[in-house]
Protein backbone atom coordinates (compact mmCIF):
# COMPACT_ATOMS: atom_id res chain seq x y z
CA UNK A 1 0.00 0.00 0.00
CA UNK A 2 3.13 2.48 0.76
CA UNK A 3 4.06 1.74 -2.85
CA UNK A 4 0.28 2.74 -3.91
CA UNK A 5 0.71 6.08 -1.42
CA UNK A 6 3.65 7.06 -3.03
CA UNK A 7 1.76 7.65 -6.46
CA UNK A 8 -0.87 9.98 -5.49
CA UNK A 9 0.78 13.13 -6.02
CA UNK A 10 1.29 11.85 -9.71
CA UNK A 11 -2.22 9.89 -9.80
CA UNK A 12 -3.51 13.51 -8.70
CA UNK A 13 -2.33 15.31 -11.26
CA UNK A 14 -3.29 12.96 -13.76
CA UNK A 15 -6.41 13.34 -12.85
CA UNK A 16 -6.61 16.82 -12.94
CA UNK A 17 -5.27 16.64 -16.28
CA UNK A 18 -7.55 14.48 -17.10
CA UNK A 19 -10.28 16.28 -15.84
CA UNK A 20 -9.74 19.58 -18.30
CA UNK A 21 -8.84 17.14 -21.13
CA UNK A 22 -12.21 15.37 -20.66
CA UNK A 23 -13.86 19.07 -21.78
CA UNK A 24 -12.02 19.25 -24.89
CA UNK A 25 -11.14 17.28 -28.22
CA UNK A 26 -7.89 15.12 -27.90
CA UNK A 27 -4.80 16.13 -30.00
CA UNK A 28 -3.74 13.92 -32.72
CA UNK A 29 -0.42 12.48 -32.27
CA UNK A 30 2.18 11.52 -35.01
CA UNK A 31 0.99 8.83 -36.71
CA UNK A 32 3.86 6.33 -37.01
CA UNK A 33 4.91 3.27 -40.14
CA UNK A 34 3.76 -0.26 -40.60
CA UNK A 35 6.28 -2.20 -39.48
CA UNK A 36 6.91 -5.00 -42.29
CA UNK A 37 5.16 -7.95 -40.27
CA UNK A 38 6.71 -11.21 -39.36
CA UNK A 39 5.35 -14.43 -39.44
CA UNK A 40 5.78 -15.84 -35.68
CA UNK A 41 2.73 -16.89 -34.02
CA UNK A 42 1.87 -14.25 -31.38
CA UNK A 43 2.60 -16.17 -28.26
CA UNK A 44 6.16 -17.42 -29.72
CA UNK A 45 7.06 -13.40 -30.31
CA UNK A 46 7.20 -12.48 -26.34
CA UNK A 47 7.24 -13.52 -22.94
CA UNK A 48 4.38 -11.81 -22.17
CA UNK A 49 1.08 -14.15 -22.14
CA UNK A 50 -1.21 -13.25 -25.14
CA UNK A 51 -5.21 -13.89 -24.52
CA UNK A 52 -7.97 -14.33 -26.37
CA UNK A 53 -11.85 -15.18 -25.81
CA UNK A 54 -12.49 -18.50 -26.17
CA UNK A 55 -16.44 -20.14 -25.39
CA UNK A 56 -17.20 -24.22 -24.99
CA UNK A 57 -18.67 -24.17 -28.63
CA UNK A 58 -15.40 -22.87 -30.24
CA UNK A 59 -13.90 -26.49 -28.81
CA UNK A 60 -15.85 -28.53 -32.26
CA UNK A 61 -14.23 -26.02 -34.36
CA UNK A 62 -10.71 -27.52 -35.34
CA UNK A 63 -9.70 -24.43 -37.49
CA UNK A 64 -10.19 -22.52 -34.31
CA UNK A 65 -8.70 -24.88 -31.78
CA UNK A 66 -5.49 -25.09 -33.89
CA UNK A 67 -5.45 -20.99 -34.51
CA UNK A 68 -5.88 -20.73 -30.49
CA UNK A 69 -3.17 -23.53 -30.00
CA UNK A 70 -0.37 -21.53 -32.08
CA UNK A 71 -0.92 -18.13 -31.54
CA UNK A 72 -2.23 -17.96 -27.63
CA UNK A 73 -1.34 -18.42 -24.28
CA UNK A 74 -3.45 -17.57 -21.80
CA UNK A 75 -7.68 -18.07 -22.45
CA UNK A 76 -10.94 -16.09 -21.05
CA UNK A 77 -14.15 -17.60 -21.17
CA UNK A 78 -16.52 -15.64 -23.11
CA UNK A 79 -19.17 -16.44 -21.27
CA UNK A 80 -19.04 -20.43 -19.71
CA UNK A 81 -17.67 -18.34 -16.28
CA UNK A 82 -20.72 -15.59 -16.00
CA UNK A 83 -23.35 -15.86 -13.52
CA UNK A 84 -25.79 -16.52 -16.18
CA UNK A 85 -24.48 -19.78 -17.09
CA UNK A 86 -23.11 -20.64 -13.73
CA UNK A 87 -26.19 -20.27 -11.24
CA UNK A 88 -29.57 -21.91 -11.58
CA UNK A 89 -32.84 -20.53 -10.43
CA UNK A 90 -32.68 -22.19 -7.21
CA UNK A 91 -28.93 -21.03 -6.27
CA UNK A 92 -27.45 -24.56 -7.87
CA UNK A 93 -24.02 -23.74 -9.13
CA UNK A 94 -22.60 -25.72 -12.70
CA UNK A 95 -19.58 -25.18 -13.44
CA UNK A 96 -19.35 -27.81 -16.37
CA UNK A 97 -18.84 -25.48 -18.91
CA UNK A 98 -16.46 -23.43 -17.14
CA UNK A 99 -14.48 -26.75 -16.37
CA UNK A 100 -14.30 -27.90 -20.11
CA UNK A 101 -12.56 -24.43 -20.80
CA UNK A 102 -9.96 -25.02 -18.09
CA UNK A 103 -9.11 -28.60 -19.12
CA UNK A 104 -8.69 -27.28 -22.30
CA UNK A 105 -6.04 -24.54 -20.95
CA UNK A 106 -4.98 -26.60 -18.44
CA UNK A 107 -3.97 -29.61 -21.52
CA UNK A 108 -2.42 -26.82 -23.50
CA UNK A 109 -0.44 -24.98 -21.28
CA UNK A 110 -2.00 -21.79 -21.42
CA UNK A 111 -3.33 -19.44 -18.53
CA UNK A 112 -6.95 -19.01 -17.58
CA UNK A 113 -8.41 -15.79 -16.77
CA UNK A 114 -11.54 -15.98 -14.77
CA UNK A 115 -14.34 -13.47 -16.24
CA UNK A 116 -16.14 -12.29 -14.46
CA UNK A 117 -17.74 -12.72 -11.13
CA UNK A 118 -20.25 -9.44 -10.91
CA UNK A 119 -21.67 -7.79 -14.10
CA UNK A 120 -23.97 -5.00 -13.92
CA UNK A 121 -25.56 -6.78 -17.33
CA UNK A 122 -26.13 -10.36 -15.54
CA UNK A 123 -29.20 -10.36 -12.87
CA UNK A 124 -29.89 -13.69 -12.41
CA UNK A 125 -33.43 -14.80 -10.85
CA UNK A 126 -31.59 -16.66 -7.98
CA UNK A 127 -30.43 -13.07 -6.76
CA UNK A 128 -33.13 -10.89 -8.30
CA UNK A 129 -35.93 -13.16 -5.54
CA UNK A 130 -33.84 -12.21 -2.90
CA UNK A 131 -33.72 -8.44 -3.11
CA UNK A 132 -36.50 -8.21 -0.46
CA UNK A 133 -34.10 -9.69 1.56
CA UNK A 134 -30.46 -7.76 1.61
CA UNK A 135 -29.14 -9.62 4.02
CA UNK A 136 -29.95 -13.23 2.82
CA UNK A 137 -28.85 -11.71 -0.94
CA UNK A 138 -25.40 -10.53 0.83
CA UNK A 139 -24.77 -13.79 1.98
CA UNK A 140 -25.42 -15.92 -1.37
CA UNK A 141 -23.71 -13.18 -3.11
CA UNK A 142 -20.22 -14.00 -0.81
CA UNK A 143 -20.95 -17.80 -1.10
CA UNK A 144 -21.18 -17.54 -4.82
CA UNK A 145 -18.07 -15.92 -5.31
CA UNK A 146 -16.11 -17.62 -2.33
CA UNK A 147 -17.57 -20.91 -4.14
CA UNK A 148 -16.34 -20.23 -7.66
CA UNK A 149 -13.12 -19.03 -6.25
CA UNK A 150 -11.88 -22.28 -4.33
CA UNK A 151 -13.23 -24.62 -6.46
CA UNK A 152 -10.66 -22.72 -9.45
CA UNK A 153 -8.05 -22.12 -6.89
CA UNK A 154 -4.30 -22.42 -8.18
CA UNK A 155 -6.26 -22.57 -11.95
CA UNK A 156 -7.07 -19.02 -12.52
CA UNK A 157 -4.21 -16.77 -12.54
CA UNK A 158 -6.82 -13.66 -12.42
CA UNK A 159 -10.33 -12.84 -12.12
CA UNK A 160 -12.42 -9.90 -13.54
CA UNK A 161 -13.85 -9.94 -10.27
CA UNK A 162 -16.64 -6.49 -11.48
CA UNK A 163 -17.05 -6.00 -14.70
CA UNK A 164 -17.74 -2.41 -16.24
CA UNK A 165 -19.06 -0.63 -12.60
CA UNK A 166 -19.25 3.03 -14.65
CA UNK A 167 -22.24 4.05 -16.41
CA UNK A 168 -22.21 4.10 -19.92
CA UNK A 169 -21.27 8.05 -20.31
CA UNK A 170 -19.09 7.74 -17.80
CA UNK A 171 -20.87 10.40 -15.36
CA UNK A 172 -21.66 7.98 -12.75
CA UNK A 173 -21.59 4.25 -11.31
CA UNK A 174 -23.53 1.84 -12.67
CA UNK A 175 -27.36 1.00 -11.42
CA UNK A 176 -28.12 -2.99 -10.80
CA UNK A 177 -29.34 -5.23 -8.69
CA UNK A 178 -25.49 -5.86 -7.48
CA UNK A 179 -26.07 -1.89 -6.49
CA UNK A 180 -29.41 -1.11 -5.26
CA UNK A 181 -29.16 -4.19 -2.79
CA UNK A 182 -25.85 -4.27 -1.42
CA UNK A 183 -24.94 -0.17 -1.80
CA UNK A 184 -23.43 1.70 -5.02
CA UNK A 185 -20.00 0.95 -3.89
CA UNK A 186 -20.33 -1.74 -1.26
CA UNK A 187 -20.81 -4.23 -3.55
CA UNK A 188 -17.45 -4.17 -5.46
CA UNK A 189 -15.90 -3.85 -2.09
CA UNK A 190 -17.71 -6.74 -0.74
CA UNK A 191 -16.73 -8.62 -3.82
CA UNK A 192 -13.26 -7.65 -3.82
CA UNK A 193 -12.54 -8.43 -0.14
CA UNK A 194 -14.24 -12.18 -0.65
CA UNK A 195 -12.27 -12.51 -3.73
CA UNK A 196 -8.93 -11.88 -1.92
CA UNK A 197 -10.05 -14.04 0.84
CA UNK A 198 -11.11 -17.09 -1.22
CA UNK A 199 -7.86 -16.84 -3.43
CA UNK A 200 -5.45 -14.49 -2.70
CA UNK A 201 -3.25 -15.53 -5.16
CA UNK A 202 -5.28 -14.66 -8.06
CA UNK A 203 -5.19 -11.23 -9.15
CA UNK A 204 -8.43 -9.27 -8.62
CA UNK A 205 -9.12 -6.74 -11.53
CA UNK A 206 -11.53 -4.68 -11.81
CA UNK A 207 -12.54 -4.01 -15.71
CA UNK A 208 -13.67 -1.32 -17.92
CA UNK A 209 -14.47 -0.39 -21.57
CA UNK A 210 -14.67 3.56 -23.81
CA UNK A 211 -11.53 4.54 -21.02
CA UNK A 212 -9.61 5.34 -24.69
CA UNK A 213 -12.35 7.32 -26.31
CA UNK A 214 -13.61 8.73 -23.44
CA UNK A 215 -11.47 10.92 -20.64
CA UNK A 216 -14.58 11.38 -19.00
CA UNK A 217 -15.13 7.97 -18.30
CA UNK A 218 -11.68 7.14 -17.71
CA UNK A 219 -11.62 9.81 -14.74
CA UNK A 220 -14.70 8.29 -13.68
CA UNK A 221 -13.02 4.83 -13.47
CA UNK A 222 -9.77 6.16 -11.74
CA UNK A 223 -11.66 8.06 -9.03
CA UNK A 224 -13.54 4.98 -7.98
CA UNK A 225 -10.34 2.66 -7.87
CA UNK A 226 -9.10 5.86 -6.18
CA UNK A 227 -11.79 5.95 -3.63
CA UNK A 228 -11.86 2.18 -3.20
CA UNK A 229 -7.62 1.96 -2.87
CA UNK A 230 -8.15 4.63 0.45
CA UNK A 231 -10.52 2.58 1.61
CA UNK A 232 -8.38 -0.51 1.50
CA UNK A 233 -10.62 -2.44 -0.83
CA UNK A 234 -8.08 -5.43 -2.12
CA UNK A 235 -8.21 -4.14 -5.92
CA UNK A 236 -5.14 -6.55 -7.45
CA UNK A 237 -5.16 -5.10 -10.54
CA UNK A 238 -7.12 -2.77 -13.21
CA UNK A 239 -8.23 -3.72 -16.77
CA UNK A 240 -9.10 -2.28 -19.43
CA UNK A 241 -11.36 -3.84 -22.24
CA UNK A 242 -9.64 -1.98 -25.18
CA UNK A 243 -12.59 -2.22 -27.77
CA UNK A 244 -11.24 0.00 -29.66
CA UNK A 245 -11.95 2.07 -33.31
CA UNK A 246 -9.72 2.69 -36.22
CA UNK A 247 -10.34 5.87 -35.97
CA UNK A 248 -9.16 6.26 -32.15
CA UNK A 249 -6.96 9.98 -32.09
CA UNK A 250 -3.25 8.12 -31.90
CA UNK A 251 -2.33 9.12 -28.79
CA UNK A 252 -5.62 7.69 -26.51
CA UNK A 253 -4.39 4.23 -25.86
CA UNK A 254 -1.02 5.58 -24.62
CA UNK A 255 -2.65 7.80 -22.30
CA UNK A 256 -4.94 5.31 -20.82
CA UNK A 257 -2.50 2.69 -19.88
CA UNK A 258 -0.33 5.68 -18.50
CA UNK A 259 -3.00 6.98 -16.64
CA UNK A 260 -4.35 3.19 -15.67
CA UNK A 261 -0.52 2.60 -14.63
CA UNK A 262 -0.36 5.50 -12.22
CA UNK A 263 -1.94 2.92 -9.40
CA UNK A 264 0.91 0.85 -9.88
CA UNK A 265 -1.10 -2.13 -9.72
CA UNK A 266 -1.16 -4.72 -12.92
CA UNK A 267 -3.17 -3.72 -16.03
CA UNK A 268 -4.68 -6.41 -18.14
CA UNK A 269 -5.74 -4.86 -21.79
CA UNK A 270 -8.50 -7.57 -21.19
CA UNK A 271 -11.30 -7.55 -24.61
CA UNK A 272 -9.03 -5.90 -27.64
CA UNK A 273 -11.01 -5.55 -30.88
CA UNK A 274 -9.78 -3.00 -33.37
CA UNK A 275 -13.80 -2.10 -35.16
CA UNK A 276 -13.40 -0.82 -39.10
CA UNK A 277 -16.62 1.10 -38.33
CA UNK A 278 -20.28 0.01 -38.63
CA UNK A 279 -20.52 -1.51 -42.09
CA UNK A 280 -17.41 0.13 -42.86
CA UNK A 281 -15.55 -1.84 -46.09
CA UNK A 282 -12.79 -3.70 -45.34
CA UNK A 283 -9.99 -1.66 -47.86
CA UNK A 284 -6.41 -2.01 -47.88
CA UNK A 285 -6.41 1.27 -46.18
CA UNK A 286 -8.52 0.81 -43.39
CA UNK A 287 -6.09 -2.73 -42.20
CA UNK A 288 -3.01 -0.79 -42.64
CA UNK A 289 -4.69 1.65 -39.90
CA UNK A 290 -6.10 -1.16 -38.26
CA UNK A 291 -2.69 -3.17 -38.20
CA UNK A 292 -1.19 0.91 -37.01
CA UNK A 293 -3.61 1.15 -33.92
CA UNK A 294 -2.21 -2.81 -33.07
CA UNK A 295 1.21 -2.23 -33.09
CA UNK A 296 0.93 1.26 -31.04
CA UNK A 297 -1.44 -0.29 -28.29
CA UNK A 298 1.57 -3.04 -28.31
CA UNK A 299 4.14 -0.42 -27.69
CA UNK A 300 2.39 1.24 -25.31
CA UNK A 301 2.06 -1.54 -23.03
CA UNK A 302 5.21 -2.85 -23.43
CA UNK A 303 6.41 0.80 -21.63
CA UNK A 304 4.39 -0.37 -18.85
CA UNK A 305 7.37 -1.67 -15.91
CA UNK A 306 6.97 -5.43 -16.40
CA UNK A 307 5.49 -6.44 -13.37
CA UNK A 308 2.58 -4.52 -14.24
CA UNK A 309 2.28 -6.43 -17.40
CA UNK A 310 -0.19 -8.58 -16.69
CA UNK A 311 -1.32 -9.39 -20.45
CA UNK A 312 -3.00 -8.55 -23.87
CA UNK A 313 -5.80 -10.42 -24.74
CA UNK A 314 -7.68 -10.25 -27.67
CA UNK A 315 -11.28 -10.53 -28.05
CA UNK A 316 -11.88 -13.65 -30.34
CA UNK A 317 -9.47 -14.94 -33.10
CA UNK A 318 -11.22 -14.77 -36.46
CA UNK A 319 -13.32 -11.98 -37.72
CA UNK A 320 -16.25 -13.75 -37.68
CA UNK A 321 -16.24 -15.32 -34.09
CA UNK A 322 -16.16 -11.49 -33.07
CA UNK A 323 -19.20 -10.35 -30.60
CA UNK A 324 -19.48 -7.63 -33.36
CA UNK A 325 -21.22 -9.96 -35.88
CA UNK A 326 -23.50 -11.07 -33.45
CA UNK A 327 -27.07 -9.63 -33.34
CA UNK A 328 -27.56 -6.89 -32.61
CA UNK A 329 -24.68 -6.06 -34.62
CA UNK A 330 -24.01 -6.57 -38.10
CA UNK A 331 -23.45 -10.04 -38.58
CA UNK A 332 -21.72 -9.14 -41.93
CA UNK A 333 -19.12 -6.55 -41.92
CA UNK A 334 -16.80 -5.75 -39.22
CA UNK A 335 -13.77 -7.13 -39.19
CA UNK A 336 -12.10 -5.68 -35.43
CA UNK A 337 -9.83 -8.82 -35.02
CA UNK A 338 -6.22 -10.60 -36.35
CA UNK A 339 -7.48 -13.32 -38.65
CA UNK A 340 -10.12 -13.06 -41.22
CA UNK A 341 -13.52 -14.87 -41.76
CA UNK A 342 -11.20 -18.13 -43.55
CA UNK A 343 -8.60 -18.11 -40.81
CA UNK A 344 -5.79 -16.41 -42.20
CA UNK A 345 -3.46 -13.89 -40.32
CA UNK A 346 -4.50 -10.37 -41.29
CA UNK A 347 -1.78 -7.03 -41.24
CA UNK A 348 -3.21 -6.46 -37.43
CA UNK A 349 -1.53 -10.06 -37.20
CA UNK A 350 1.86 -8.85 -38.30
CA UNK A 351 1.76 -5.63 -36.79
CA UNK A 352 0.94 -7.55 -33.32
CA UNK A 353 3.80 -10.18 -33.59
CA UNK A 354 6.45 -7.48 -34.89
CA UNK A 355 5.54 -5.09 -32.33
CA UNK A 356 5.57 -7.83 -29.50
CA UNK A 357 8.90 -8.77 -31.37
CA UNK A 358 10.68 -5.26 -31.22
CA UNK A 359 9.59 -5.02 -27.21
CA UNK A 360 10.76 -8.00 -26.38
O1 LIG B 1 -23.92 -20.90 -26.07
C1 LIG B 1 -25.23 -20.46 -26.47
C2 LIG B 1 -25.77 -21.36 -27.56
O2 LIG B 1 -25.97 -22.67 -27.02
C3 LIG B 1 -27.09 -20.80 -28.09
O3 LIG B 1 -27.54 -21.61 -29.17
C4 LIG B 1 -26.85 -19.36 -28.57
C5 LIG B 1 -28.10 -18.72 -29.12
O4 LIG B 1 -28.94 -18.34 -28.04
O5 LIG B 1 -26.38 -18.55 -27.48
C6 LIG B 1 -25.10 -19.03 -27.02
O6 LIG B 1 -24.68 -18.23 -25.96
C7 LIG B 1 -24.27 -16.93 -26.37
C8 LIG B 1 -22.81 -16.75 -25.97
O7 LIG B 1 -22.39 -15.40 -26.22
C9 LIG B 1 -21.89 -17.67 -26.77
O8 LIG B 1 -20.60 -17.52 -26.21
C10 LIG B 1 -25.16 -15.94 -25.63
O9 LIG B 1 -26.48 -16.04 -26.15
C11 LIG B 1 -24.63 -14.54 -25.87
O10 LIG B 1 -25.37 -13.61 -25.08
C12 LIG B 1 -23.16 -14.47 -25.45
O11 LIG B 1 -22.70 -13.16 -25.76
C13 LIG B 1 -21.47 -12.81 -25.09
C14 LIG B 1 -21.71 -11.45 -24.42
O12 LIG B 1 -20.49 -10.97 -23.82
C15 LIG B 1 -22.77 -11.53 -23.33
O13 LIG B 1 -22.33 -12.41 -22.31
C16 LIG B 1 -20.37 -12.69 -26.15
O14 LIG B 1 -20.04 -13.99 -26.64
C17 LIG B 1 -19.13 -12.06 -25.53
O15 LIG B 1 -18.16 -11.80 -26.52
C18 LIG B 1 -19.50 -10.74 -24.84
O16 LIG B 1 -18.33 -10.27 -24.21
C19 LIG B 1 -18.46 -9.03 -23.49
C20 LIG B 1 -17.62 -9.17 -22.23
O17 LIG B 1 -18.10 -10.23 -21.45
C21 LIG B 1 -17.61 -7.85 -21.45
N1 LIG B 1 -17.13 -6.74 -22.31
C22 LIG B 1 -17.95 -6.57 -23.53
C23 LIG B 1 -17.92 -7.87 -24.34
C24 LIG B 1 -18.70 -7.71 -25.62
O18 LIG B 1 -20.07 -7.52 -25.34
Amino acid sequence: MAEFTRGWARREFIIGALACSACGPQADGAGGKIVAGLSVPLKEASTLPIGTAITAADLADAQLVRLIKENFSQLTPASEMKMGVVINDQGKLNFGAAERLASFASDNDMRLHGHTLVWYRVEPSFFLGLADDPKKFRAEYLRYIDKFLRRFKGRVSGWDVVNEPISADGTGLRDSVWSRTLGKERYIALAFKQAAASDPNAVAFINEYGLEARPAKRLAYMRLIERLLKKDVPIGGVGTQTHISVDLPERAVADTLRDLASFGLPVHVSELDITLGRGAAATAGKLKLQARRARQVVEAYMQLPSKQRYAITLWGVRDRDSWLRMPPYDPDSDRPLAFDDKGQPKPMLSALAAALKGAS
